[in-house]
């Protein structure tokens, strides 16, 4: 099989060639960390292995490498994985449908091998033999080892400049990359990104989105940087849309979740929310210029939100708190109170307890990380079943530090004795003057 190019790594901490298969893993579940012209990969672990089984055998390529084509076909089974990759949904793009490939591990040679496939209405897929390559990792001497890339054809590989970039940055960019993954510790204290969500209904959501609201970004009357603003809500309301989306049909919900915002601010995200069929509100202290702008249907209150009796919702599905300061924490509480069934969204950005600053217990964790788990901490006491997912933001730094908490369902109550939380905690919960209740102390009373 032709060598398309090499590259050298140096592995001081003995970390290969485990760290090459946690580098493959990266680039077979998150492509898009490199190839920014993708949305993601969905990697189907239980994609029909019969469908493998009649691909592969079969597959030919006159005037391929036989050896390559060989060890394709004798794959060992449980080495195979299916994957789909997601292009973002540019228009300018050449290519915006999701196509599937076929992973072959060969974990005692340090190889691995991509099987692109082509076609896939009815479920009849055809190997894309121009395109199979392989990645190959060989130890050199001592701590020095190479990464290779190899085709079955060099000359007749065609490139989309999306699925399938060109052969050069595959050689520049995708090699060193892998080997700058293979030997750093790569651990992330985060989930992935839109790991709860669809990925390729958020990519195309998300650009129709954009499109529709870009024309904010001309009219933006606050002093607030109008691009930062207005893509980051675009995109925080399509994680929310898909997500809402999903439950309706996992719950067969035929009306559109009603929702509340609090501490909205601008109210950009209850503006889109409304817009898109979600009857809702958005609640501030502080009135802002532009809700003037928005129109009769996206309704925003100015108000101060207390926790306590008078600020409950009882007729609302999900309580949004976005950067919403030092409400965040009283999220979980406020919607395990308002009803069985309200389900909460946080997205934490400065760090509150329940009365003052967040103070930092531990010095293993970043402070992000211990934030979130006292949110989900407070969550799980709560009675909530909380899940943790990343969000894809425009704006932030490397596109994907922030971390959402959501309630899917109550938890089950011991014994089956149908008792909701809110029914237990109701007559419990009693909100205390300012810096008199802890967070242990409220989570117990909740409980
Ligand atoms: C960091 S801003 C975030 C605004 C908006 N959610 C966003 O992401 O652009 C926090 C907002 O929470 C509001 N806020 C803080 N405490 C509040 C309370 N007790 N009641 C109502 N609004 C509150 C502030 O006025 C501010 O607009």
């Amino acid at each position: 099989m032709p060598e398309l190019g090499r590259t050298c790594v140096r592995d001081p901490g003995s970390v290969l060639p485990a760290g090459f298969w946690a580098a493959v893993t990266v680039w077979v579940e998150k492509p898009q960390v490199v190839n920014k012209r993708l949305c993601g990969s969905c990697v189907e672990h239980n994609w029909d292995q019969a469908a493998v089984h009649t691909l592969l055998p079969g597959l030919s390529c006159p005037g391929g490498d036989e050896e390559v084509l060989a060890h394709i076909r004798g794959y060992q089974e449980s080495d195979v994985i299916v994957r789909t990759v997601i292009p973002k949904a540019n228009p300018h793009y050449g290519c915006t449908e999701p196509r599937r490939e076929i992973i072959i591990r060969d974990v005692s040679s340090n190889v691995v091998t991509f099987v692109p496939l082509e076609g896939g209405s009815g479920g009849h897929f055809q190997v894309k033999e121009n395109n199979i390559y392989q990645i190959r990792l060989s130890a050199v001497v001592d701590d020095e080892w190479s990464l290779s890339l190899h085709t079955v054809y060099a000359e007749s590989w065609e490139s989309d400049g999306v699925i399938y970039p060109k052969i050069s940055w595959m050689t520049n960019e995708l090699l060193s990359r892998l080997a700058k993954w293979s030997t750093e510790d790569k651990k992330s204290d985060f989930k992935s990104t839109l790991s709860l969500i669809a990925v390729d209904k958020y990519s195309k959501l998300y650009q129709s989105l954009k499109e529709k609201y870009k024309d904010m970004v001309k009219v933006w009357p606050e002093v607030t940087d109008p691009e930062k603003f207005v893509y980051e809500d675009v995109a925080i309301a399509t994680y929310l849309l898909v997500l809402w989306e999903e439950e309706r049909s996992q719950k067969q919900l035929e009306e559109k979740q009603s929702f509340v915002d609090l501490g909205c601010g601008n109210g950009l995200l209850v503006h889109i929310l409304s817009n898109e069929g979600h009857p809702g509100r958005g609640i501030d202290v502080r009135r802002r210029r532009i809700w003037d702008m928005y129109g009769s249907r996206t309704i925003l209150e100015e108000s101060a939100i207390t926790p306590s009796d008078n600020s409950l919702f009882p007729h609302t599905d999900w309580i949004i708190g976005n950067h919403s300061d030092e409400l965040t924490p009283w999220l979980p509480v406020i919607a395990a109170r308002s009803s069985y069934s309200c389900r909460f969204f946080v997205l934490p950005c400065c760090f509150f307890s329940f009365f003052g600053k967040f103070n930092r217990k531990s010095s293993k964790k970043t402070q992000y990380r211990e934030y979130l788990d006292f949110v989900l901490e407070v969550g799980d006491r709560c009675g909530f079943l909380v899940e943790e997912d990343c969000l894809r933001i425009p704006s932030t730094k490397r596109g994907s530090p922030a971390v959402t908490l959501q309630k899917r369902r109550p938890r089950p109550m011991p014994g089956g004795l149908g008792i909701s939380p809110v029914m237990l905690v109701t007559p419990l919960l009693v909100i205390q003057p300012r810096g008199h209740v802890t967070m242990t102390r409220v989570a117990s009373m909740v409980m």
